[in-house]
């Protein structure tokens, strides 16, 4: 499979429909509620409670999905919508819809090797992959997968800023040195929320190893954990207690480190990785002038990911930043927070055209999409969908639950009467005011 076709809707409808004259289903449904059922059968506990759960009581997660509901798309007819075109142009490149996929860490929950097949099914429909900082193969590797199908396929960045600044300079060379065309910054994680799925079980995959590929294969790193092994006053870590669980994290961690399980197993590498990732992820006194700071270390643009208040949105413009994408990381951060989709309006104004503005948080269909960018959003980015594909059917899952979102986001625009991106505007909707889903 290659980029989506000029008309990606009523190509994929057909695909599917002959497919199924012929008994063939497709892997991956066609809506969010039985992707999300299917994934959760696909899914191990641990792997739903961190990639389905998020922040709280899901007050965020519940808001990111209504705050959709509120806009209602008004169609026109009688527009001759036979010829249409989802292109966007980002930075100098352009893409064949205004699609992204989010960064998502500790991806192998769901399926192993999974930044290398989600790199894979970016590259098959030619929109970009945000590899995260929390990604489960080293971002070299899954660049590589990428040009292997597409040389060029488009590829960013997602940065952790660490407490160890001359780690965040490392991961930004080797951002730049494998092709990334943007380095998006993650400012609402500053620490990790307060996750009950994930608590309620005492699971977090950094601690097992998983989700730390991007720091075990960095040098400098390596150099920090080499420095704390050759100096255990700096490092008391917690006494380990023998148990079966100690035991399978212990093996976790030997398997995750490059090199043999056995003469991991036997090294205090892997333990000491773990330990020094989870002293040093991330800074919470990160502030303006780091950012101010990062613009002067990279020749990339930068992209600030998190941002939900038109003032901070103002100060990103102001600073010179190339884009911003609101999000409120999935409701995985603060419970009762502002939805994405509602925070988009009044951040798109204060930016005034002078950045690029990204949305994520609760996209999960092609009408989702239409909204966020008649509402001013360039582009939009996919989170849990894309994952949950990957976990019912690998690379294919992953790519297909986003090329049915572009596929309905074609068939949305055309039936509603518009035949490119540039003409969505908030005309195209109307506010409802209060929930008006029928159930
Ligand atoms: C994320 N997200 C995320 N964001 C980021 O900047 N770096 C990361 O490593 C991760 N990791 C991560 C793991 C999982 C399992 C999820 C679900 C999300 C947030 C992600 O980029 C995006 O903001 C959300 O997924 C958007 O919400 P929806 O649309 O998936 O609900
Ligand atoms: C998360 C972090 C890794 O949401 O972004 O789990």
């Amino acid at each position: 499979m290659t980029q989506p076709a000029a008309a990606p809707g009523r190509a994929r409808q057909n695909a599917i429909y002959s497919a199924g004259v012929f008994g063939h289903h497709p892997s991956v449904p066609a809506d969010f509620a039985e992707l999300e059922r299917r994934a959760e059968k696909a899914m191990g506990p641990r792997g739903w409670a961190y990639i389905a759960g998020g922040a709280g009581e899901g007050a965020t997660m519940r808001a990111n999905r209504s705050a959709f509901d509120r806009w209602a798309i008004v169609p026109r007819v009688l527009r001759d919508v036979s010829r249409r075109d989802l292109s966007v142009d980002l930075f100098g490149t352009t893409l064949p819809a205004p699609i992204l996929f989010s960064p998502v860490g500790a991806g192998e929950l769901a399926h192993p090797d999974s930044d290398l097949h989600i790199g894979r099914a970016a590259a098959d429909l030619g929109v970009p992959y945000i590899f995260s900082n929390q990604g489960c193969n080293p971002m070299e590797d899954v660049a590589a997968a990428m040009e292997a199908v597409t040389p060029g396929a488009p590829r960013w960045f997602q940065l952790y800023w660490s407490t160890d600044d001359a780690l965040v300079d490392s991961l930004v060379r080797r951002a730049e040195t494998m092709g990334a065309q943007a380095i998006v910054v993650t400012l609402d994680t500053t620490m990790l929320g307060w996750r009950p799925q994930d608590l309620n079980i005492g699971s977090l995959p950094f601690a097992r190893a998983e989700g730390i590929a991007q720091y075990t294969s960095d040098p400098r790193f390596r150099e920090i954990v080499a420095e704390r092994i050759a100096n255990p006053s700096a490092d008391a870590g917690p006494k380990v207690e023998i148990t079966r669980a100690a035991v399978s994290a212990l093996f976790s961690m030997a398997r995750h480190l490059p090199g043999s399980l056995l003469s991991n197993l036997r090294s205090p590498v892997p333990k000491q990785s773990v330990q020094t990732f989870l002293d040093i992820y991330s800074r919470p006194s990160l502030s303006w002038d780091d950012i101010a700071g990062l613009q002067k270390r990279t020749s990339l643009p930068v992209v600030l990911k998190g941002i939900l208040h038109p003032d901070d949105a103002r100060h990103a413009v102001d600073l010179g930043i190339d884009g911003i994408i609101v999000s409120n990381h999935g409701g995985r951060q603060v419970d009762g927070s502002i939805s994405s989709l509602d925070a988009l309006p009044d951040v798109v104004e204060a930016v005034d055209g002078r950045a690029k503005v990204l949305i994520d948080s609760g996209i999960y269909t092609g009408s989702d999409a239409f909204k966020a960018l008649a509402l001013g959003a360039d582009a939009v980015c996919i989170g849990r969908p894309h994952m949950y594909g990957l976990a019912i059917n690998g690379r294919d899952g992953a790519r297909d639950a986003v090329a049915n979102i572009i596929a309905e986001l074609d068939l949305t625009l055309g039936l509603s009467g518009h035949t490119d991106i540039a003409s969505l505007t908030p005309d195209v909707l109307r506010n409802m005011g209060c929930d008006h889903r029928v159930r």
